[in-house]
This record gives structure tokens, C-alpha cells and sequence, in this order.
């Protein structure tokens, strides 16, 4: 399949997508419905999907894998979207990395976290993502909330330092991940909004360098509304990455295709990017569900992007001056009815 293009569009054109989007369909209540399929040998399927951009963790590619990695993306005409230490998957890392109680875990998370920034340069990805997997409690008092932000300002600020002291311009840029629950009770940075206070209480000199990735089920797990944590980064300079999926109402984390929930708030955000002249990657996070057959696994992807793909081309046809004149007059009930025109 040739590389799926949304155009016209500022800046990056092709799409991201995580080699963890193909699974081999393990749940909490199962074991895989389908072959795990080396990790590498996901990119070839990417590439074929039409996916321009990988997205992988440092346990999926580590450091040791990275030249084979170069040589398969090159080979398959595909670009590194972002990389990401994985905060979450190790055991040791069952009660958070940098917000450990065990100063040994900080050590280790810290340490990793600044060999995935080499990592990531290595790999030619603009973008780190800290993801706030197992950061945060399950029980009350568990940790002392204060010491755990604090703990989250020194580490970022550590590895802002490392990555500016050693690569400068070239730095990559990082985007922390806010998500409310899941895998714990509560997590630290939950939504949008946290991300941006902790980056406002960062050393200044690093401040530029942080920005947030903000995933559109994960806002909706918080009963919140994408499109506005959206602009919210937006306006605030921010907006480094973007996640995008489905998620049906509040409940457990489901990484839906894109569009296929709320096409309405789909089309919307699509108008927000448009607006914003957005020029960064457009990046799925959706995950192969353990339903779907071996040979199908890529589904989630096409459904994606021809999700994305018409709502992209229909948001550019939005006549913004009409949206002007609804709101002057707050006829919203008929700014949604015209939408809805748009998107039907
Ligand atoms: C995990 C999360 C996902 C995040 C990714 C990168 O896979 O589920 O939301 O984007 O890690 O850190
Ligand atoms: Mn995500």
C-alpha cells in the first residue's frame, strides 16, 4: 500500500504509528489471541499499512537494536516519529520510575531514561515521550504527593540537561503523556492540565524543551474533552505530539481506531489542527484488538487513517466564517446541526 499522505497539511505529512499497536491481543483477562510477532519484523507491516512513522519503547527497540532497527526503516522508506523509555513494563517499575519510594528504582529510571534520549537522537526522532504508566498510587498515602512532583521535577530536569548539554540544538524535544487511571488507581500528571503546571515549575533553562503528547481517549477517560486539551496546548505553545484513538465513554483504556467513536469531536479537532496550522506528525495510538484475525491486524491502522483521511479532507471544507457567525450570535445548537452537515 503506498504511504497514506494527509494533504494539504503544514509541515509533516505521513503518519505515525507504535510497533506495541500490533499486538499479539493479550489482555488483563487473557493470554494472546494471535503469533507475537517480532518486534522489527513490524516495521515491514507498518510500512505496508502506509504508516511514514514508527513509534517504538526502549524495550522494543533497545539500544542494542537500534543500527538493525536504521537499516529496516531505511529499507522500508520509513522514518522514527518518536521513542519512548517504557516506565512501566519491568517489574522493577511496579510502583513507578522516577516517583519510586526506592531511590535505586529513581537511579535506574533516570539512568534509562538518558540512554533513550541517545537512543532517540540515534534513531533521528524529534520527539522523547515520557508516558506516566505506574506513576502514581493506589493507595492513599501510599507516597507523599509532594515528594512525588518534586521527584518528577528534578528527573525531568536531568534529563532536559543531559539532552541539551549534549546534543543543543539538536536536542530531541519531549512530550510528557497525560492519562488519569490505569494501570494505576491514580496516576500523577492525569490530565493535560497537571502536565502544564509541572512544565511552568521546570529550571527555565529546560522549559523550552518540554511539551506534552496529548492522547485523545486518554482525555476522555478523565470525562474530558479532547478538542479542548488540545487547545489548551495549543495556546500554551506546547502541543509537541499527539495521540489519536477512540475511546468508548469513561471506562478502561480501549485505544480505539480514530474517528470511529465521536467522529463529531473528530471532525472539530481536525479543524482546531487545520486552524493551528498544526505541523507536526498525526500519530495513531490504537491497539489491534485480540478479536481481530492474525492476517487483519493492520485493520485498526487502515480504519485509521481512512477515518482520519476523510475527516481531514471534510474539516477543510468547515466554512470557518460561518463557525464565526454561530458564535456571534450563540446559535450553538445550529453550529452543531452544521457541523453535523459537514460531517454527514
Ligand atoms: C504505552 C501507552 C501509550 C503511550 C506509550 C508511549 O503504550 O499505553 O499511551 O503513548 O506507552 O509511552
Ligand atoms: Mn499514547
Amino acid at each position: 500500500m503506498s504511504k497514506i499522505i494527509i494533504s494539504p497539511k503544514k509541515g509533516k505529512q505521513g503518519i505515525g504509528a507504535g510497533v506495541w499497536n500490533l499486538g499479539p491481543g493479550r489482555d488483563p483477562f487473557g493470554g494472546p489471541t494471535r503469533r507475537e510477532i517480532p518486534v522489527l519484523d513490524r516495521i515491514p507491516l507498518l510500512a505496508e499499512a502506509g504508516i511514514t512513522y514508527v513509534e517504538a519503547h526502549d524495550v522494543e527497540i533497545p539500544l542494542s537494536d537500534v543500527p538493525k532497527a536504521k537499516r529496516i526503516l531505511k529499507q522500508y522508506g520509513l522514518k522514527m516519529g518518536m521513542y519512548t523509555p517504557s516506565f512501566f513494563a519491568d517489574p522493577l517499575f511496579k510502583d513507578g520510575a522516577m516517583t519510586s519510594n526506592d531511590r535505586a528504582v529513581r537511579k535506574q529510571a533516570l539512568h534509562n531514561a538518558l540512554q533513550a534520549v541517545d537512543a532517540t537522537v540515534e534513531l533521528g526522532a524529534e520527539v522523547m515521550v515520557f508516558w506516566n504508566g505506574r506513576e502514581g498510587f493506589d493507595f492513599v498515602l501510599a507516597k507523599n504527593g509532594r515528594d512525588s512532583f518534586r521527584r518528577l521535577v528534578d528527573g525531568f530536569n536531568t534529563v532536559g540537561a543531559y539532552a541539551l548539554k549534549k546534543y543543543g540544538k539538536k536536542s530531541p524535544r519531549f512530550a510528557l503523556e497525560p492519562k488519569p487511571n490505569e494501570p494505576r488507581a491514580n496516576m500523577y500528571l492525569g490530565n493535560v492540565g497537571e502536565v502544564l503546571y509541572l512544565i511552568s515549575r521546570l529550571d527555565p533553562a529546560v522549559q523550552p524543551v518540554f511539551g506534552v503528547n496529548p492522547e485523545t481517549a486518554h482525555s476522555r477517560m478523565a470525562g474530558l474533552d479532547y478538542v479542548w486539551d488540545v487547545e489548551l496546548c495549543l495556546e500554551a505553545g506546547k502541543l509537541f505530539h499527539i495521540h489519536l484513538n477512540s475511546q468508548d465513554t469513561t471506562r478502561y483504556d480501549q485505544d480505539m481506531p480514530f474517528g470511529y467513536m465521536e467522529p463529531l469531536k473528530d471532525l472539530a479537532l481536525c479543524v482546531v489542527l487545520q486552524d493551528a496550522k498544526w505541523e507536526g506528525i498525526l500519530a495513531f495510538d490504537v491497539k489491534a484488538p485480540r478479536t481481530d484475525r492474525q492476517e487483519d491486524i493492520a485493520d485498526i491502522l487502515h480504519t485509521s487513517a481512512a477515518n482520519l483521511q476523510r475527516l481531514w479532507a471534510k474539516a477543510l471544507k468547515v466554512d470557518r466564517r460561518k463557525i464565526a457567525a454561530f458564535r456571534s450570535t450563540q446559535q450553538y445548537t445550529a453550529l452543531g446541526g452544521y457541523l453535523a452537515k459537514c460531517l454527514y
